[in-house]
């Protein structure tokens, strides 16, 4: 798995260079098109035989790789989860944080989980797996994990997705005390600030994606934090709409599928069950994890950060793209 890193690098390199083409103009879905086919594209012509585990789109019909999806020319036989653009509203508005992002194990590691809602808590390395139960009101997980920091609950900060579905749980934190950071999308870059040595973020709570919840699993278990998250049907968070009845209906019977239930705590180990983890995130736009694509006359930068479970290592890789990778990758047409 180690040796893969590079190699995965160059993957969410190529869905950053390619999501880039379309920063600012506005087009969420062609934006996610463009990153999802050059990750394809980067993929397949990879020495690996990789297997989406975990994809994304279905919760917006936004394109995707599909879960079940191989690719690759032949190699070591991994599960990848992938969101070729985790922040595909940053990208088309032109806003920090856009990412794109896979995370990568030995075949099987990682939950099988359909494209739902997902509630997620995760706090520092520094605290220990017992310090959070999701079964407990919040008030009662942020005394535990102040505590296991040693700080005051006034000192701890806490971000979460500025969503109106959020609008009672920042309510909440602030009357708390406690410090909100509310990001507009991207729980990935968020529980990533948690886990990361030196940064100010000491919890992240939120309903967001599953597959993002998954992909920040992966990441947050290979640096040692600690994280528990819960499968929402599509009712529980949106309101029981008839509409959404029906797709809670749906996503009950996909969860079955896959051998998953909603609403039970699931567990880091439930999510991602090995330490040999392989987790890369690309910028898009600038932002407080990694830089963004910049563009020069000649050629193209990127940054990205590569953490690899099994040794605990953290790379930041900065790599000069030349201009053709990005021309040929400007075909699609606004
Ligand atoms: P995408 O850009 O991949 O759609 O995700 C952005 C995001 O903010 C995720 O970080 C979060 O998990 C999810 O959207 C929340 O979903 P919604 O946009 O429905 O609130």
């Amino acid at each position: 798995m180690n040796q893969l890193g590079l190699t995965l690098t160059q993957v969410t390199e190529a869905a950053a260079l390619a999501a880039y083409q379309w920063l600012g103009r506005g087009c969420k879905n062609a934006a996610d098109q463009a990153a999802v086919s050059a990750m394809r594209k980067q993929l397949n012509a990879s020495e690996i035989e990789a297997r989406i585990a975990i994809g994304e789109g279905e919760i917006d019909d936004a394109p995707m790789l599909y879960i079940g999806e191989e690719l690759g020319r032949g190699g070591a036989k991994i599960d990848i989860a992938v969101d070729p653009i985790e922040g595909t509203r940053m990208t088309a508005m032109g806003q920090a944080n856009a990412l794109a992002v896979l995370a990568a194990t030995e075949r099987g590691a990682l939950l099988q989980a359909p494209d739902m809602y997902m509630e997620k808590l995760v706090t520092r390395p520094q605290a220990s797996s017992a310090t959070i139960n999701l079964s407990q009101p919040l008030e009662e997980n942020l005394i535990n994990i102040a505590r296991a920091l040693n700080k005051p609950l006034s000192q701890l900060a806490v971000a979460t997705l500025a969503k109106p579905r959020h609008e009672k749980l920042i309510a909440q934190l602030h009357s708390l005390g406690v410090k909100v950071y509310a990001f507009p999308d991207g729980d990935v870059a968020a529980s990533l600030l948690v886990c990361l040595p030196d940064n100010d973020i000491d919890v992240m709570v939120c309903t967001g994606g599953a597959p993002e919840g998954v992909i920040s699993a992966a990441v947050v278990k290979a640096l040692g934090g600690v994280m528990q998250a819960r499968l929402l049907t599509r009712d529980h968070v949106k309101g029981a709409t008839p509409e959404n009845i029906r797709l809670a209906n749906k996503e009950h019977q996909r969860c079955l599928q896959m051998g998953t239930t909603p609403n039970r705590i699931l567990t880091l180990d439930d999510m991602v069950k090995t330490d040999n983890i392989i987790f890369c995130a690309t910028g898009i736009t600038k932002g407080d994890v990694v830089n963004g694509v910049q563009k020069y006359a000649q050629h193209l930068t990127t940054e990205t950060l590569l953490v690899q479970g099994e040794t605990k290592t953290i790379r930041m890789i900065s790599s000069t793209h030349q201009a053709d990778t990005a021309n040929e990758l400007i075909t699609l047409k606004v």
